[in-house]
């Protein structure tokens, strides 16, 4: 037997043990309709102060750890509505006027989701920082660039970098059209078809620091898009994180060699001495399952539901959790595990300059002499193969055998290096030093401006 009884499902629909964490929330929104109601006179001041005081008390016990959480009150807001009674009597009675628990939990969804976006962009920017330190640290250092995992072209590493804080700067764009798309006060919605007391809506939402207030109140009891899309942003910034993960995992492999993790993010084996594994990268490449899986959870979850409040919503929220607690501390793990990777220069160095990896320069060379740059890349396919067949390289194959497959090889081939492939690279977005270091440049005044 897994289970603790057949009998008793009255835990079924508690959601106090994980709704909780909206305590903050729940208690600042609560605290600003109060204010209104008493402001509009629809409650007494008097009353309307003593919830004030009330619920600064309730939050205290909450923070000090000896609020009394009664899974009986099944949810967050009649733990805290039944507490603040019992501390200041019946004025506590008045705080649910005009109100339903309906627009109560749209709005501590909204302004914990709100508070969310502000700590992950600070995260993606402690990242972001960590890639730019690393570019900066590794500026000119050439490595060999990868299509199909197939060594294709040096590049910098410093441009690798950069490529990552890219992908990053999307993400807090992401998270940054979120945040403007749900700056919206559904509170004043009542249960789903607004409320019969004469409310002030927008100074509650200024109260809040809301930009808008709902213009639909069934909607905005229904409407948790402002989820789907931070559990879709989430996705794709674990997405990001999970492939930067696996180039760590497959660079610190003995096979390629080319970084050190710092040792507080390896471990060893129980069994295999010399094993360094990488697994904080591996368990980031991991949970961005979990990340994905909850994406799904809430899609399906709002799929078919007819408005506007149903129960189902209450689901909403342990899948978004574990989406914020995960993508938070990946996001803390990379900004702390990236400056303490050492990059092993001379092994990617010595691999740039791996001759078979200048064959795309060999073919602009000959370009460069009138050769059409499909015949030159013909010529280049059989040297490749001709040298390969007799285990040789192209840096020493004597320029009769180059002029063997194309007339137009003259001695300046042998110029051609991975530095001045790189360099040549000299368009704007290109990896050439100078277009790197604008890059960086870019990447600093991004970092400094926010
Ligand atoms: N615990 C509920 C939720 O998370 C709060 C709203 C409950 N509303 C209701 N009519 N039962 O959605």
């Amino acid at each position: 037997m897994v289970s603790k009884t057949m009998q008793d499902h009255s835990d079924y629909t508690v959601s106090i043990h994980y709704d909780r964490r909206l305590y903050r929330q729940d208690i600042a929104g609560s605290k600003a309709h109060a204010a209104m109601l008493a402001q509009q006179g629809i409650i007494p001041r008097d009353d309307a102060d003593a919830i004030i005081v009330g619920l600064s008390a309730v939050q205290d016990e909450i923070e000090r750890g000896d609020f009394p959480w009664d899974p009986a009150l099944e949810d967050l807001h009649m733990n805290i509505e039944r507490r603040l009674t019992d501390l200041i009597g019946p004025a506590g009675a008045r705080l649910h006027t005009g109100r339903s628990r309906n627009d109560q939990i749209a709005l501590d969804m909204r302004l914990y989701t709100r508070a969310a976006i502000d700590d992950t962009i600070a995260g993606l920017r402690s990242v972001q920082r960590a890639l730019v330190d690393l570019a900066g640290q590794y500026q000119e250092v050439l490595m060999p660039g990868y299509t199909h995992l197939q060594r294709a072209q040096p590049v910098l590493f410093a441009h690798h970098m950069l490529a990552y804080f890219e992908m990053l700067q999307r993400d807090v764009g992401r998270f940054t059209d979120c945040a403007v798309r749900m700056d919206v006060l559904p509170l004043g919605s009542g249960a789903l078809a607004g409320v019969p007391y004469p409310t002030d809506r927008i100074a509650v939402a200024l109260a809040l620091e809301f930009a808008e207030i709902s213009p639909n109140s069934m909607d905005a009891v229904a409407d948790r898009d402002f989820l789907a899309e931070f559990h879709a942003a989430a996705a794709i910034a674990m997405m990001h994180i999970s492939r930067l993960s696996e180039e760590i995992v497959i660079w610190s492999s003995r096979e390629f060699d080319f970084v050190r993790l710092p040792d507080e993010f390896t471990t060893g084996s129980s069994i295999m001495p010399q094993k360094r594994n990488p697994d904080f990268a591996e368990i980031a490449r991991g949970k961005t399952g979990r990340v994905y899986g909850s994406l799904m959870g809430i899609l399906t979850v709002l799929k078919g539901l007819p408005l506007t409040y149903n129960r189902d919503l209450q689901e909403d929220k342990e899948g978004f959790f574990d989406t914020v607690d995960t993508l938070l501390s990946t996001l803390s793990v990379f900004a702390d595990m990236l400056p303490g990777m050492k990059l092993n220069t001379h092994r990617v160095e010595s691999l740039a300059s791996e001759s078979y990896m200048l064959a795309t320069d060999l073919a602009d060379y000959l370009v460069g002499k009138g050769v059409p740059f499909r015949d030159a890349h013909g010529v280049m396919r059989r040297l490749c193969q001709h040298c390969e067949a007799d285990g040789m390289s192209l840096s020493d194959l004597p320029i009769a055998e180059y002029q063997r497959f194309a007339p137009q090889f003259d001695d300046d081939v042998y110029a051609i290096t991975a530095a001045a492939s790189v360099a040549a690279r000299d368009n704007p977005g290109g990896t050439a030093p100078n277009r790197v270091a604008e890059g960086l440049a870019r990447a600093k005044s991004i970092l400094t401006s926010t």
